[in-house]
């Protein structure tokens, strides 16, 4: 007789980043006996892994967390783990406030949950948010796509930019080494993954925490030397990164995106506002003419790229006419897309404390207005598709459209066309653009 599998749930919230590390935790659980189940209310074990970059991220989570711990009441075998930047920011505080937590544990610790489970079940009340040195993962993530694939390769952050909780949550920048990321790719490639997301809240920075440097000086490993060390593994036929940093960003890595066939010409590059003076209060150390060099730049190597970014509004003392220097850039670049944010006061950040704060009033109508143009400029960009080829990555069936499939684009847009999803995962279909939306194609396949 075998017994039934304890089973668990995650429910992930927040970046890339964040599922990136579920998707290792989901393994950890897996190799612990642990089964997955799509209803938390049936799960043994339910894992938040958090996010706490804007004050709604946060609230989020304590409504999701207040549901579970209600049912811990009538059901102690439950247990509830609090994963991620608001376990982080908040640690024991967490455990006042729902005694329900079996354990709170940051982002640095992520591959240690088997360990951290085990002190648990042998009951104690566990929290694990000191500062760590990431162990690399030994067990398999349990990944969400069969196709595309996050690869970690530098954990946290050392900017201080004047908004933003990152650095306080993920600890300071440690990247993982050309040879493990190596690995790991090549063990994607043989489970028949074809594309590979390479990952850090400031990816420009990869390299600089390893020993080494060349005659001229520089860092032996970068993000650029790292693109063509990878680039060769058989099976894994597109490479995107992010995020980009201004501050950081190269010509070297330009060039070497233009030459290698497998780098998407997509690039994800915030720029957070188009006046200098806002940036200089941010501390993103460049200027919006600098941001406008760089995507010159890019589009003299690579005419079609698509540009995406971030960009908040209302930050503290941001005037009308400052405000308009960020619609004016957009205006002027002309982006794929722009994911935008009302600035939120984070604890434990300077911008914070200041105390010329704008009002919710002043934020959400400038946030109404920038994301009108935002998509305003999104399906002008799209235009572009109409009637042109496009090699697209099929993923997954159209959830509306069952008869369909969809993928993305090399420039990351999303696209669809008619297919059978058992023939086409993981294919790349040539499709000839019929119809343009601002953030996704349809296309027949030719
Ligand atoms: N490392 C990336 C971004 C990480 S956070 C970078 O440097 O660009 C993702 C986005 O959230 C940021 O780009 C920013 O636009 C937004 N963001 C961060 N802190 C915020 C805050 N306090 N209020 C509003 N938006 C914020
Ligand atoms: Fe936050 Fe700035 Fe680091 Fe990005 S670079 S994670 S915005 S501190
Ligand atoms: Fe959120 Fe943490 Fe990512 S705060 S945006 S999940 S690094």
């Amino acid at each position: 007789m075998t017994a039934t599998p304890r089973r668990y749930h995650i429910t992930t919230f927040g970046c890339q980043m964040n599922k990136a590390d579920s998707e290792r935790m989901a393994g950890i659980l897996e190799n612990m006996g642990f089964a997955w189940s799509e209803d938390p209310n049936d799960a043994d074990l339910i894992l938040y892994n958090t996010c706490t970059i804007r004050d709604n991220a946060e609230q989020r989570v304590y409504s999701h967390l207040g549901r579970q711990a209600h049912r811990k009441r009538s059901n102690p075998d439950l247990t509830l783990v609090m994963a991620g930047c608001v376990a982080q920011q908040e640690g024991e505080t967490l455990l006042r406030r729902v005694p329900e937590l079996d354990l709170v544990m940051g982002p640095q610790h992520a591959n240690r949950l088997g360990d951290l489970l085990e002190q648990v079940f042998a009951g104690s009340q566990v929290v694990a948010t000191e500062p760590v040195h990431i162990m690399e993962d030994i067990t398999k993530p349990r990944r969400d796509s069969r196709v595309s694939a996050w690869v970690n390769v530098i954990y946290g952050c050392n900017e201080r930019c004047t908004y933003c909780v990152v650095p306080n949550v993920r600890g300071v920048e440690q990247s993982r080494t050309p040879e493990a990321i190596r690995a790991e790719m090549e063990e994607l490639s043989r489970q028949g993954y074809k594309e590979v997301t390479l990952l850090g809240q400031n990816i420009d920075a990869y390299g600089r925490d390893l020993p080494g440097t060349t005659p001229e000086g520089r860092h032996l490993h970068t993000l650029t030397d790292l693109l063509y060390y990878v680039h060769d593994i058989p099976g894994i036929e597109r490479l995107r990164f992010a995020t980009s940093h201004p501050r950081y960003f190269t010509e070297r890595l330009i060039k070497a995106c233009a030459e290698l066939p497998k780098v998407c010409e997509h690039f994800h590059i915030p720029f957070q506002s188009g006046d200098n003076e806002l940036l200089k209060a941010m501390a993103r150390g460049y200027t919006q003419e600098k941001y406008r060099r760089i995507i010159d730049t890019i589009r003299s190597y690579m005419p079609d790229a698509s540009i995406t970014a971030d960009a908040i509004v209302g930050f503290p003392g941001e005037t009308e006419e400052q405000f308009e220097k960020t619609l004016k850039l957009i205006e002027d670049i002309g982006f794929d897309l722009v994911n935008t944010a009302a600035y939120s006061p984070r604890p434990s950040t300077p911008a914070a404390l200041w105390e010329n704060q704008l009002s919710e009033e002043v934020k959400a109508d400038r946030l109404q207005r920038i994301n009108h143009l935002v998509n305003q400029k999104a399906a002008e960009r799209s235009q572009r598709y109409f009637g042109r080829v496009e090699e697209v990555l099929i993923e997954e069936q159209n959830p509306k459209y069952p008869e369909q499939v969809m993928g993305r684009t090399r420039g990351n847009r999303l696209a669809f066309c008619a297919g059978d999803i058992n023939e086409l995962k993981g294919q790349i279909v040539k499709m000839k653009i019929t119809e343009v939306r601002p953030f996704s194609l349809t296309g027949v396949p030719v």
